[in-house]
């Protein structure tokens, strides 16, 4: 970090322009100095980064820290989404969506997401090399959306196909059109479902849902449709990516969940811990001033709570940059943590178990097809992920 990050107060210093390609070992240096601090990112924006375990878990939680952006970060017609909302207004939406989101619900997703992944891997052939992102993590997280949201088999494609352009960062006028499009399907989508009858699947349960007779309106459901195909994609595909690098990095570990594939459910934690698939939590910024351990951020600035950097403080994991599958991880903030805390984490759990259980089952050969050193990793301060990951299906 050089030595102006050792002069509170007098300089601020800039990450490094390697930050992404290293966030660790910048996290390090900067949670050695203190639980919060002043940086400039990459970029040039000055913020406060919390790296320290105990001060982001505050963070993520303190009253005095709004998220309330005001339909800033996307889309205006599907801007109106819980992540962005501060109570009560979150507090409003929030209930009425996990009402929906019981455990046995999505249990009963597991059926549908053991036939996808099974789908998926049959179209992977032995021997081939193969970027694991595009060709497996990429389509399952999106075809477990489709099922949860009750899109119909014959629009799948259509929908599939404005997520990409939407996800993956097409041109602005992609992003634009498919953003459009998507937005009117799901106005229609929601009006059928709130017509039909109501039934036991997770989205009818969800346009139905009543709080003492309040109910989300159409313009609600289409933002938090939208919302649940945003959130639950990225991470889900990247946890899976980070997971299998973090497994094909370190043998003794994967040769452990080979032989006792019953410890993978568990060790879910454990990935989330190490390597989750969000860095930074989203924007946040503080309404009054908020003291965090010794150090108090003024009103009017920007956080940056890292996740990455609290999951691997060694004042509360030991030995935190070591991957061990049979380590009791629980406690770990990649979920994030207080009142945004992941509404999908039970499905994301569900779904990374699938996906990692028959992956290796699958491949038991399968193996990194680059050298670790020339992987390169997004330049984004939300998403913690590869851009590829070739590996050999064995
Ligand atoms: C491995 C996969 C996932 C990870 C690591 C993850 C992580 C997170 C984190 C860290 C937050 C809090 C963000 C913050 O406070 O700034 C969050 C919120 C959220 N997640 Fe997930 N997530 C995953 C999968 C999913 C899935 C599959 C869904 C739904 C289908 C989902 C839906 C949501 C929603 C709706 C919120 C907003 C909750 C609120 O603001 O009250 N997530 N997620």
């Amino acid at each position: 970090m050089g030595e102006a990050t050792v002069i509170p107060g007098r300089t601020i210093p800039q990450l490094p322009g390697d930050y992404f390609q290293n966030p660790h070992e910048v996290h390090d240096a900067l949670r050695a100095e203190g639980p919060a601090r002043e940086v400039r990112m990459p970029g040039g924006l000055k913020v406060w980064f919390v790296t320290r375990y105990d001060e982001v878990k505050a963070a993520l939680n303190a009253p005095g820290v709004s998220k309330n952006v005001g339909g800033r970060v996307t889309h205006d017609a599907l801007a109106e989404h819980i992540v962005y909302m501060d109570p009560p207004h979150h507090t409003r939406l929030r209930r009425l969506v996990t009402k929906p989101f019981t455990a046995r619900r999505v249990e009963k997703m597991r059926a549908r997401i053991e036939e996808i992944t099974a789908e998926l891997l049959a179209e992977l052939a032995d021997g081939d090399v193969v970027d694991l992102l595009e060709a497996f993590a990429f389509p399952l997280p999106v075809n477990v959306i489709c099922e949860l949201l009750g899109i119909p088999i014959d629009n799948r494609d259509e929908f599939r196909e404005w997520s990409n352009q939407v996800l993956t960062f097409g041109t602005p006028e992609q992003v634009r059109a498919a953003t459009a499009g998507m937005a009117a399907f799901l106005h229609q989508h929601v009006a059928k479902v709130q017509a039909a009858e109501p039934d036991d699947t997770f989205f009818s349960a969800l346009v139905h849902a009543t709080d003492s007779g309040d109910l989300l309106s159409r313009e609600e459901l289409v933002s938090m449709a939208f919302l649940l195909l945003v959130a639950g994609h990225e991470t889900t595909v990247n946890l899976i990516g980070n997971a299998v690098l973090a497994l094909l990095r370190n043998p003794d570990q994967l040769r452990i969940l080979r032989e006792r594939p019953e410890l993978i459910p568990a060790s879910t934690d454990e990935f989330l811990r190490l390597e989750g698939s969000i860095n930074i939590a989203s924007f946040r910024y503080t309404t009054e001033p908020l003291e965090l351990g010794e150090v108090t951020v003024p009103a009017g600035e920007l956080l940056m709570v890292s996740l990455l950097a609290a999951n691997r403080d060694p004042e509360r994991f030991e030995d935190p940059g070591r991957l061990d599958v049979t380590r009791s991880a629980q406690g770990h903030v990649g979920f994030g943590h207080g009142i945004h805390y992941c509404l999908g984490a039970p499905l994301a759990r569900l779904e990374f178990d699938v996906a990692l259980t028959r992956l290796l089952e699958r491949f038991p050969n399968l193996e990194l097809a680059a050298e670790p050193e020339t992987l390169v990793w997004r330049e984004s301060t939300l998403i913690r992920g590869l851009h590829t990951l070739p590996v050999r299906l064995g």
